[in-house]
């Protein structure tokens, strides 16, 4: 087992580690930046049809949901396809409007959850084409699809997803280009700056961990909290969703990931000097209005903690902490700033004496209801 981590202490700071790698793998062979051109063997044979959809129904559960909700930003951003993201196991019991026109794509790490397989049955039996994004070959998912893209993030031993996160997140935004190309609204000169950035995120990934001390002094401090919000606005949500919930998975520490602009309706009545808030404030389109909220959370004396674009120095003046990361287009964001929240929950949760890779209660695969 301890050759097996390969010299980490725990498999999810080893799979934490390994995403450089395992963005570049699930990359490998399907983008050709020079030409601005994308391949994806597996759903190669529904071209046409993508090319005509008229809507995009994403079903999962836990992690894979918000690599769905990612991928809803990024769907209909780039191929102007309306999106709606499900959990699977609400889906299934709701006699869902769904026809044979609609392309449903189930996410599953392990494809083998017992609810998203439902949710795949009742959208075939309605007509509806199917791809698959999963992780372990030949899983039951992959079986059941008509189509799909694997992750290739290789096994992942940690309950708490970290690289197949990433790894979904890198196949959403293939394929989000992939029907862009489909559908010609992407120029071709758009896709390839695209894709050329993308091309450079493993090395920017590995960046980010190069902030592993400071993230791991930041964890020293709020380690003892009861309560944390993570809050983002735009493709920062579905990660501030993540983060809260890779924190309450391994720390037990209560956590609610929510869109920025929703803390006034409601969690800010929680803050006070005793909170941590995580904010995604990188340089994008929200920045200012990100700011704005900072602003409203150190007004009630919250303790701050800023994912920030490398370089920023407008937000370290107001808050207590903050984590930078490299500049990047925003569409890449949540695989960037992710990053710095799995090691941010690892660190606490190690420094709280839990069992970081088989949390209490949770299991790596769910296959019952
Ligand atoms: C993630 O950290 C979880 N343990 C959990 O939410 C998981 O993502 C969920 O159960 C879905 O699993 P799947 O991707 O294998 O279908």
């Amino acid at each position: 087992e301890e050759l097996e981590k390969g010299g980490f202490d725990h498999y999810m700071l080893k799979e934490i580690y390994e995403q450089p790698r395992s963005i570049r793998d699930c990359m490998r062979g399907r983008i050709n930046a020079a030409e601005g051109k994308i391949a994806l063997g597996g759903i190669k044979e529904y071209a046409n049809k993508l090319k005509n959809v008229e809507r995009v129904v994403i079903v999962a559960c836990g992690t894979s949901w918000h690599a769905g909700l990612a991928g809803e930003y990024l769907i209909e951003e780039y191929a102007r396809v309306p999106v709606e993201v499900e959990y699977a196991s609400e889906f299934r019991y709701r006699n869902p409007i769904i026809n044979e026109r609609d392309v449903v794509i189930a996410i599953s790490q392990s494809g083998e959850t017992a609810d998203t397989m439902a949710a795949i049955e009742i959208a075939k039996d309605k007509g509806a084409t199917i791809f698959g994004i999963c992780n372990v070959v030949g899983a039951s998912i992959p079986r059941v699809t008509h189509a799909g893209v694997y992750t290739h993030a290789g096994p992942e031993i940690g309950v708490a997803s970290t690289k197949a996160f990433t790894a979904q997140v890198t196949v959403l935004t293939l394929m989000a280009f992939y029907i862009a190309q489909q559908r010609g609204t992407l120029t071709t000169s758009k896709l390839t700056s695209l894709l050329t950035e993308l091309n450079s995120i493993p090395e920017k990934v590995q960046t980010v961990l190069a902030n592993n001390e400071l993230i791991k002094d930041i964890a020293a401090k709020v380690k003892d909290s009861r309560n944390c919000l993570f809050l983002g606005r735009g493709s920062g949500f579905p990660v501030a969703l993540e983060g809260a919930l890779k924190l309450k998975e391994i720390s037990y520490i209560h956590a609610e990931g929510y869109p920025a602009a929703e803390m006034k309706h409601g969690p800010i009545a929680l803050i006070d000097k005793e909170m941590p808030v995580v904010f995604i404030a990188t340089k994008n389109s929200s920045y200012e209005k990100v700011i704005s909220n900072i602003q409203e959370v150190k007004a009630r004396k919250g303790i701050v903690i800023a994912i920030v674009t490398k370089g920023d120095t407008e937000v370290e003046k107001m808050v207590d902490y903050c984590i930078e990361i490299p500049d990047a287009d925003e569409a890449f964001l949540p695989l960037l700033a992710t990053i710095p929240l799995q090691l941010l929950s690892y660190h606490i949760a190690v420094m709280r004496g839990c069992n970081v890779d088989q949390p209490r209660n949770l299991a790596k695969s769910v296959t019952v209801e």
